[in-house]
């Protein structure tokens, strides 16, 4: 058996979360293995809509067992949210839940350290979600991190105080000022809650679940455009987003991944700063910011739009190795006359098709072929028969552009809107 890895492919908000809901029924396992709280996993089953930040997507399913992996960053504070708010949807979930030894914890000092941060950068910040997530993961690769086994050392309380000293003195480089006590006692607090999951040793549970048969679906969190080594560096995120971060975050062998799942909107979005060669300040991204809800998940901030990014998208599917494509939010799309899409980019006034070094306006300037749009509300639809013809060639060029097939084709946030074309 394989391990199967869902992931975003521009700048997160994909709707991975909805799709791993949706393909759960065919896992017995959903692992998330990377990022943090910056994440917000949105699905929506019988009229309720659920906002997920650290537990993995599978979560509603009985049977299922859910893993926060070795790669992930865990804020007690607003996981123990998490997990009130799992409680009254669900109080039989908790023993599905299954948590990491090995993945790191995010202090009060981290979160501090990371709005220190962002706010020195003053006009060249990252937008981050200000969860602490840079820090955090600057202290796992300088071998100063907390892990969730420590919290059953005897010596917990002094590795604490020996990092948040670290850190206060870090602090001191910042002109920000800061409370600390409350913040902390109730971390200590939420830490007990961390205590009464199910702590694991994810490596070997992984490789049990694999020798045992099980399939497992390996969640990826933000998108491949916010990869450190591969997005739009530095206005990325800290972890691995593609494909090889289910290796290092789980404990997977790369000879185990099996399919690779690529989402992507009909669209892009992106919030937070930092370069987006197809976005609309105009009308047209108003539009899609308001038909398609284009409000962060974690933060409630406007999302950027734009159009559909294909060197981007072409990118992104080599880096992972998808093997399927997913396309999100076609119902937003409904009612444009033209859909523009962009084939090539001119990069220091040469015509490219591929993600130059720099995504700088200064350097690219997208170019667009217009394809014709449909009106049809696709919101009612469930079956592949239903779709449009313009939307359905509108998927052709984009198969053909890119050379992997879409899989499936997402008409709204509800799990039965879901069409799949195989
Ligand atoms: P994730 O971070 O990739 O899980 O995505 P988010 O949950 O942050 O953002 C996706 C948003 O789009 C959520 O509000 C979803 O409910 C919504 N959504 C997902 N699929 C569709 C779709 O096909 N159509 C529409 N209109 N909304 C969708
Ligand atoms: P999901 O999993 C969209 C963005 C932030 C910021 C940058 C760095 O819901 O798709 P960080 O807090 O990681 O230091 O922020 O990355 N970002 C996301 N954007 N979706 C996400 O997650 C994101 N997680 C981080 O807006 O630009
Ligand atoms: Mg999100």
């Amino acid at each position: 058996m394989n391990v199967d890895v869902l992931l975003g492919l521009q700048w997160g908000d994909e709707g991975k979360g909805k799709i791993v809901d949706v393909l759960t029924q065919e896992y017995q396992v959903v692992a998330r293995f990377q990022g943090g709280p910056n994440a917000g996993h949105t699905l929506e089953f019988n009229g309720i809509k659920h906002v997920l930040h650290t537990i993995p997507s599978g979560i509603f399913h009985e049977g299922v067992d859910n893993l926060i992996g070795n790669g992930v960053v865990i804020d007690p504070l607003v996981f123990a949210a998490e997990l009130v708010k799992l409680a009254s949807v669900d109080p039989n979930a908790f023993p599905r839940l299954l948590l990491s030894r090995k993945a790191h914890l995010i202090l009060p000092t981290h979160r501090l350290l990371d709005a220190a941060s962002e706010s020195a950068k003053g006009a060249q910040k990252i937008g981050s979600t200000l969860k602490g997530i840079g820090p955090t993961y600057m202290d796992k690769t300088g071998r100063n991190g907390l892990r969730v086994g420590d919290l059953e050392l005897p010596d917990f309380q002094d590795r604490y105080e020996a990092l948040k000293k670290k850190h206060l003195e870090m602090l001191r480089g910042f002109e920000f000022p800061f409370d600390l006590d409350a913040e902390e006692q109730r971390w200590m607090e939420a830490v007990q809650h961390l205590l009464e999951l199910r702590l694991v040793d994810s490596d070997h549970y992984i490789s049990d679940a694999l020798r045992a048969g099980k399939k497992i679906l390996a969640e990826g969190a933000q998108g491949t455009l916010l990869d450190v080594d591969f997005g739009t560096y530095p206005f990325v995120t800290s972890s691995t987003t593609t494909c090889a971060g289910a290796c290092t975050g789980l404990g997977v062998a790369p000879n185990r991944i099996g399919r690779v799942l690529g989402i992507f909107k009909a669209y892009c979005t992106r919030v937070g700063s930092g370069p987006f060669p197809t976005e609309l300040n105009n009308e047209t991204g108003e539009r899609m910011r308001q038909v398609g809800r284009e409000f962060g998940s974690t933060t409630g901030r406007p999302r950027r739009c734009g159009w559909l990014d294909l060197p981007a998208l072409k990118y992104a599917v080599e880096i992972n190795g998808v093997t399927e494509l997913m396309m999100m939010k076609a119902d937003v799309l409904s009612g444009f006359e033209q859909l523009s899409v962009c084939t090539h980019y001119s990069y220091r006034g040469e015509l490219v098709d591929r993600l130059p070094y720099s995504l700088e306006e200064q350097w690219v300037q997208p170019q667009f072929i217009e394809l014709p749009g449909w009106n049809q509300d696709l919101t009612g639809m469930n079956r592949a028969d239903q779709l449009p013809q313009a939307l359905l060639d509108y998927v052709a060029f984009i198969e053909k552009a890119v050379g992997v097939p879409v899989t499936l084709v997402s008409v709204g946030p509800d799990r039965e809107q879901t069409i799949l074309r195989v």
